[in-house]
């Protein structure tokens, strides 16, 4: 087990991208590190580049304490899951799961054990003889974590490892997977464009953009109080309300309506300032009845989230959107009130959050 550090890492493909530009990441030994970014914004060519299967273009990749940066792929000491498995067609599972082992010249003997040990903690006892073409794409993806687990790595590196799997079998998957983790203990890098993946697996993640991190953090604090107005429009399953508003005295008039400067905003904000303003659906009261500080305007749409609902305000022209509880929510035309709670709502300044 390792922690794995990244200094000034950079990565320019030939023909000029540049995939990765001078990062620097600390994952420290025996943690869950999710990244997390749009599609193209350097994830694959990050996990490429720990694992050695891309050459970095500068900086270093260190890894305990050694430096792995002109060190070869199989030297690293690193195992990494695709997205999508890359098993091999004609190979059975034992064979799959121990074909790492056959590369290190394990014996046959030991190969066998090791694959049924690591297959029976995945429950995978009963296919062990099934060939690839023979599993469903949830037991495919348990072979592949098998392969990965038998190899006893420093650090595991996953490569989007969910995205195949159906909805509900990505949920199980998910919880089984940060369970094997934790009970590993493996440094891990799992890389995702689904946030809602990063939210529940992570201990820590980072949130990236065209070849930049714009923020590093718990879950927790990512999602209440992202760094800037391109994490902060990321992150969550229904999208924040950032709304464009203008420093007033000691209130903010965000689309005609005055609001509470946020309190972690409070006395950092000069008198007539252009500013973004950020609050989350679930983190507004709403009501039929006006309120000092609320968001009026006419119920425009009334989507059902199952145990909620999410209401769209149409106010002066500005989309406002509001959780409301089951059972109480309006019908499209009504006029409705959305009162952001002043302890979560948010103020950014040049995108960057005050
Ligand atoms: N082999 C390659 N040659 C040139 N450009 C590449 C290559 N691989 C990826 N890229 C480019 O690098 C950027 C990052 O790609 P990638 O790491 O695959 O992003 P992600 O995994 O986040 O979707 C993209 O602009 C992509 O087009
Ligand atoms: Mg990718």
């Amino acid at each position: 087990m390792a922690a794995i550090e990244l200094r000034g890492l950079t990565k320019v493909y030939p023909g000029g991208v540049r995939a990765l530009d001078a990062l620097d990441l600390v994952i420290p030994d025996g943690e869950f590190f999710a990244l997390l970014g749009p599609s193209g914004c350097g994830k694959t060519t990050l996990l490429r580049t720990i694992a050695g299967l891309e050459t970095a273009t500068g900086g270093a990749v260190v890894i305990g304490d050694r430096d792995v940066t002109g060190v070869q792929p199989g030297a690293r000491d690193v195992a990494m899951v695709f997205q999508d498995y890359a098993l091999f067609p004609h190979m059975d599972v034992t064979d799959n799961i121990a074909y790492p082992l056959r590369i290190k010249k394990v014996s046959k003997n030991d190969r066998r054990d090791k694959a049924a040990e690591v297959g029976a903690r995945l429950g995978l006892e009963h296919l062990m003889d099934r060939r690839p073409g023979q599993l469903s794409g949830g037991q495919q993806q348990r072979v592949a974590l098998a392969r990965v687990m038998a190899t006893q790595a420093q650090a595991f590196l996953f490569d989007e490892p969910l995205s195949n799997l159906d909805a509900r079998l990505r949920l199980e998957a998910r919880t089984f997977l940060k369970k094997l983790q934790r009970e590993l203990g493996v440094t891990t890098v799992f890389v995702t464009h689904d946030q809602a993946e990063a939210l529940a697996m992570a201990d820590r993640m980072a949130v990236m953009e065209s070849g930049h991190i714009r923020q590093i953090g718990t879950p927790a604090e990512v999602f209440q109080r992202p760094a800037n107005t391109f994490v902060a429009g990321f992150i969550g399953s229904t999208p924040m309300n950032l709304l464009d508003g203008v420093v007033r005295g000691d209130t903010l008039e965000v689309a005609g309506c005055k609001v509470a400067v946020p309190a972690a905003a409070e006395g950092r904000l000069s008198d007539g300032g252009k500013i973004v303003y950020g609050v989350r659906p679930e983190y507004m009261t709403y009501s039929a009845e006006p309120a000092d500080g609320a968001l009026g305007g006419k119920v425009s749409i009334v989507e059902n989230l199952g145990a909620s609902h999410l209401v769209t305000l149409d106010v002066n022209d500005v989309n406002v959107q509001a959780v409301v509880p089951e059972g109480s929510e309006p019908a499209v035309g009504d006029d409705g009130y959305a009162l952001p709670r002043r302890d979560r709502a948010l103020v950014y300044l040049d995108g960057e959050l005050v």
